[in-house]
């Protein structure tokens, strides 16, 4: 969506700090010997507590309220009996809608003992997130973002899962634009309009190229299988700067 009212700008902000504690609250709770269920019945929890509606949920009857990936998988994965165990990786990606209005945030949280090479990996995932937020610019190329994320992971050694990309966000879960590559397509000439609402985030790995289907409908797999992490803010393109709505 394109913010054309302050009305719209803190109800953004709102929804946007609600995704943003329950990302964070889950991030803390994590122990090994719990189960992804356990994590994401905390989150509902919360979201409830809220007034937010889970928005995968609302919009694709995702079997969750939150989606938690674990080590292999990427992203989409379902809550479930899975235990959470020593030196895994933890994608948490919370999504949800209140007043008519969505924000989506994402993180990847390692699980001590943490390798040096996953702590590496974290911490550069999160910087070729910030990379792309600070390539926002309205009236600039879209792409710009997903060349600043491409050059800083090429840099890196690393990869880029190439069929996830970032999307508007606002009205609904998944808008126009759609396909917001995080990295170099000089095929996309599209715009950033002023007040245009949407998320940056990349998928940072070690190898993985793309994201595979698992079997179960929803969850998604790095392939070739890889260590992968995303990290994910919900933001509004301003004249004075990028306007990150998912913070605590
Ligand atoms: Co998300
Ligand atoms: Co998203």
């Amino acid at each position: 969506m394109t913010v054309t009212s302050q009305t719209d700008l803190e109800e953004l902000r709102a929804i946007g700090r609600i995704v943003a504690q329950v990302l964070a609250a889950m991030g803390a709770a994590i122990e090994p010997g719990m189960t992804t269920r356990e994590l994401d019945d905390m989150g509902r929890k919360m979201l409830e507590r809220e007034g937010a509606r889970s928005a995968p949920e609302l919009a694709y009857r995702f079997p969750g309220a939150t989606c938690i990936s674990v080590n292999e998988e990427i992203a989409h994965g379902i809550p479930g009996e899975r235990v959470i165990r020593a030196g895994d990786l933890v994608n948490i990606d919370v999504s949800a809608e209140k007043n008519g209005y969505f924000g989506d945030t994402g993180a990847s949280f390692p699980v001590p003992p943490v390798k040096t090479h996953i702590d590496r990996l974290c911490r550069d995932g999160k910087r070729a997130m910030w990379e792309g937020i600070r390539a926002v610019r309205p009236g600039g190329r879209l792409n710009a973002i997903g060349e600043k994320i491409e050059r800083f992971a090429s840099k890196g050694g690393y990869s880029l899962i190439r069929n996830l990309a970032s999307h508007g966000v606002g009205a609904s879960l998944h808008e126009e634009p759609e396909g917001i590559a995080t990295w170099a397509d000089p095929s996309d000439r599209r715009i950033i309009r002023e007040g245009l609402v949407f998320t940056i985030e990349p998928f940072l790995s070690m190898g993985g190229e793309m994201a595979a289907e698992a079997g179960d409908g929803w969850t998604l797999l790095a392939d070739p299988v890889a260590p992968t992490v995303q990290y994910e803010h919900s933001l509004v393109a301003t004249k004075n700067g990028p306007v990150i709505l998912t913070l605590p």
